[in-house]
């Protein structure tokens, strides 16, 4: 089994593949791929980690051979937000990038299961459904956007908030991955296997801070980057349980994958997700939505329609 890593030289990339290399399971093979020379390098440095997770690395333009075989292959290639920059700015350069790797991966490894962390994460995934549809090779169980930030900024910005103990704290965070697509359920929020309880303005407060995140990073960062530690350990998180779904032990995660046919909710959407042996093998549905969360959902429907209608777009323009 073998995981691919596209984007592996940069910030969320380097700090991913040594999370890979230490918490996937024993054999698995860890491809590292990335246009900057120093990718081997990286695959070098790792493998000197006394695990037994076989890392190489691979540079240039071309990521076939780090494509071969691969069952789970996690997009981090493009570039990342600078201070005054949204998500959305960055979509020119990212689609173009994303695009010309799942043309590749759809090439080499199509049955591969693909998570994507490159942002804006709203637009490229329905980018990379429309690139792998052209190819005839779509499987809306294998392609998802990696939201396990939200979720984990979610648990952590509770915890403080209300001092329980972060490992016990768990907020649904469903919708997309930018702004105010972002919906923290606080409603359903639990610590200890028990509900919480939030004032109005305490949930107003939580839900702003958890949508606006990645500027907290993004500015505290001053000009240096975004999210970048926070993101591999959130990828690494999520990669390792698809993973290991990919090899029979289920788990339930949030991910923005195509929704079901004939539901309400915008065509990709971050539901809880049951992965398996084939990737997404059920949407679990949300629960019951406070009013407040109601009226967050009604505003971010459309918004979100149109990041999905843009990735559309821009592959059948
Ligand atoms: N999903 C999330 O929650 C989340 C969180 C934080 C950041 N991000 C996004 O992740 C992406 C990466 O962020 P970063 O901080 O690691 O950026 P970075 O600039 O440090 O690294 C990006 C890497 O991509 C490589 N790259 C560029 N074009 C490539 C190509 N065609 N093929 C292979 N590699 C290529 C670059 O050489 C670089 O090493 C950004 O788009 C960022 O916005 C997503």
């Amino acid at each position: 089994m073998k995981v691919a890593l596209l984007g592996a030289a940069g910030g969320i990339g380097q700090t991913l593949a040594l999370l890979l290399k230490l918490r996937l399971p024993v054999g698995t093979d860890l491809a590292l791929y990335d246009i900057s020379p120093v990718t081997p390098g990286i695959a070098v440095d790792i493998s000197h980690i006394p695990t037994s997770v076989n890392a190489v690395g691979y540079s240039g333009e071309d990521p076939s051979e780090a494509l071969k075989d691969a069952n789970l292959v996690i997009i981090t290639a493009g570039v990342a937000r600078k201070p005054g920059m949204t998500r959305a700015d960055l979509f020119n350069i990212n689609a173009d990038i994303v695009k010309n790797l799942v043309e590749k991966v759809a090439q080499v490894c199509p049955q591969a299961c693909i998570g994507i962390v490159t942002n804006p994460v709203n637009t490229l995934v329905p980018i990379a459904a429309e690139v792998l549809r052209k190819a005839g090779v779509y499987d809306k169980r294998k392609l998802f956007g990696v939201t396990t930030l939200d979720v984990v900024r979610a648990k952590t910005f509770t915890s403080e908030l209300k001092g329980k103990n972060v490992e016990t704290v768990k907020v649904p965070v469903i919708g997309g991955h930018s702004g105010t697509t972002i919906l923290p359920l606080l409603s359903q929020a639990l610590a200890e296997g028990v509900s919480l309880s939030f004032t109005q303005e305490e949930i107003e407060a939580l839900t702003y801070r958890i949508q606006n995140a990645g500027t907290e990073v993004v500015e505290a960062k001053a000009g240096g980057g975004s999210a970048t530690l926070s993101m591999a350990e959130s990828g690494a998180r999520f990669a390792v349980a698809v993973f290991k779904a990919l090899l029979g032990e289920d788990c339930v995660r949030y991910a923005y994958v195509e929704s079901k046919e004939g539901s309400d909710y915008p065509e990709f959407f971050a539901h809880p997700v049951r992965f398996g042996l084939t990737g997404v093998e059920e949407i679990l549905p949300i629960g019951q939505l406070s009013e407040y969360e109601q009226a967050k959902l009604a505003e971010l429907k459309p918004v979100l329609d149109a990041d999905i209608a843009l990735g559309k777009n821009f592959v059948n323009p």
